[in-house]
């Protein structure tokens, strides 16, 4: 696939999530596999005022790319701004955030709510695809609510003013994550366009992902939530390995991940701590002997280093007591 003069290699990659996303995470799942990375969303005005966190989100890993950097904001001139300022730190690709469902973020004309008016949302789009040289993509949400299904509307309206692909995740905005994704409204938008549609929402595995192709047609698939502790997600092969080789393939990716978490965010120690807390409690899987107990023992930590040494004593005993198997299945998938 391409999305306009940048080739995408594989058909899975790592949908953006704001504050679980960040360079570490995102280098990580593209060494498992992922195609592409793309950055949290990054408020135009925060960026354009110097905010130390948007300049932080900017922070990427050269091994990342393409990366695709998110922008928010309803603004046309903060976003042009912005748009050349992510171009000039690195971005592969200029995406627009038209999904976020957040009442904080649409109140403001952001977000989901670019999706109402589609006119003055094409004359923003308009301004932005004069700025930005590589290309421009777009990310959607079926709809504002039910009463106003318009992703297609949106879509081709997106496809005109010159945006080279599009990203559609079909629940609406009020409906935010609930129930279960309509993938029809992918197809609809697939069918509808010429630009490429990457398929999002409820997938958890490579074999969803080639589901959702062939039942949408759509060119590729984000996966956001079925990433979290489970970025070998990315990796199509990764399932077919024997169970011994996919826990030492798993133990060495956590270590890099916690590694890196450390170097990128070494000047911010509450960033690491909270990061670290966050990742390895999802590292901890479900429905593994003493799942519970030890991600209870991360999340009190207070020190790195004692939620590193919970993780791994627990991660050791996967070893013994004949839970190996266990351990490196697909169905329990640590
Ligand atoms: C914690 C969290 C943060 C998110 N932040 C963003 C964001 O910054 N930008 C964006 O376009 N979507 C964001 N999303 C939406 C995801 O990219 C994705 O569309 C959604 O989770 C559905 O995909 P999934 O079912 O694979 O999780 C976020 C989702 C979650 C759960």
């Amino acid at each position: 696939m391409r999305i306009a003069d940048v080739a995408i290699v594989g058909r899975l990659r790592l949908a953006p999530m704001a504050d679980v996303t960040n360079a570490p995470f995102r280098l990580v799942a593209r060494e498992c596999g992922s195609s592409m990375t793309t950055t949290e969303e990054i408020d135009a005005i925060s960026l354009v005022r110097g905010a130390v966190r948007a300049r932080d989100i900017v922070r990427h890993y050269a091994g990342e790319r393409p990366l695709a950097m998110q922008l928010l904001g309803c603004d046309a001139d903060l976003l042009c701004q912005a748009a050349e300022m992510v171009q000039e730190a690195g971005a592969d690709i200029v995406d627009l955030n038209m999904g976020c469902p957040m009442p904080k973020i649409t109140k403001q004309g952001k977000g989901a709510a670019l999706m109402r008016d589609v006119p003055e949302t094409a004359q923003l789009l308009r301004r932005l695809r004069h700025v930005v040289q590589v290309p421009l993509t777009v990310k959607i949400r079926g709809g504002w609510d039910d009463e106003h299904l318009n992703a297609v509307e949106v879509a081709k309206m997106a496809e005109d003013v010159g945006v080279d692909a599009i990203v559609v995740h079909p629940r609406t905005r009020s409906q935010r994550f609930s129930g279960r994704a309509p993938w029809d409204i992918i197809r609809d938008v697939v069918e509808a366009v010429n630009v490429p549609v990457t398929g999002n929402g409820d997938v958890t595995s490579p074999a969803e992902a080639r589901a959702m192709i062939e039942q949408t047609g759509c060119a590729d698939v984000m996966i956001g939530r079925g990433a979290f502790g489970r970025p070998w997600v990315f990796d199509e092969e990764f399932e077919c390995l024997p169970a011994g080789q996919q826990k030492s393939r798993k133990a060495a990716i956590i270590e890099r991940h916690m590694a890196l978490l450390a170097e990128h965010f070494e000047a911010s120690p509450r960033v690491v701590l909270n990061q670290t807390r966050r990742h390895l409690g999802w590292y901890v899987e479900n429905g593994l002997p003493y799942s519970n107990p030890t991600r209870a023992a991360i999340h009190q930590a207070h020190e790195r280093g004692e939620m590193l040494d919970t993780f791994w004593d627990w991660w050791e005993t996967l070893d013994s007591g004949g839970v190996d198997g266990m351990a490196g299945s697909a169905s329990t998938g640590v």
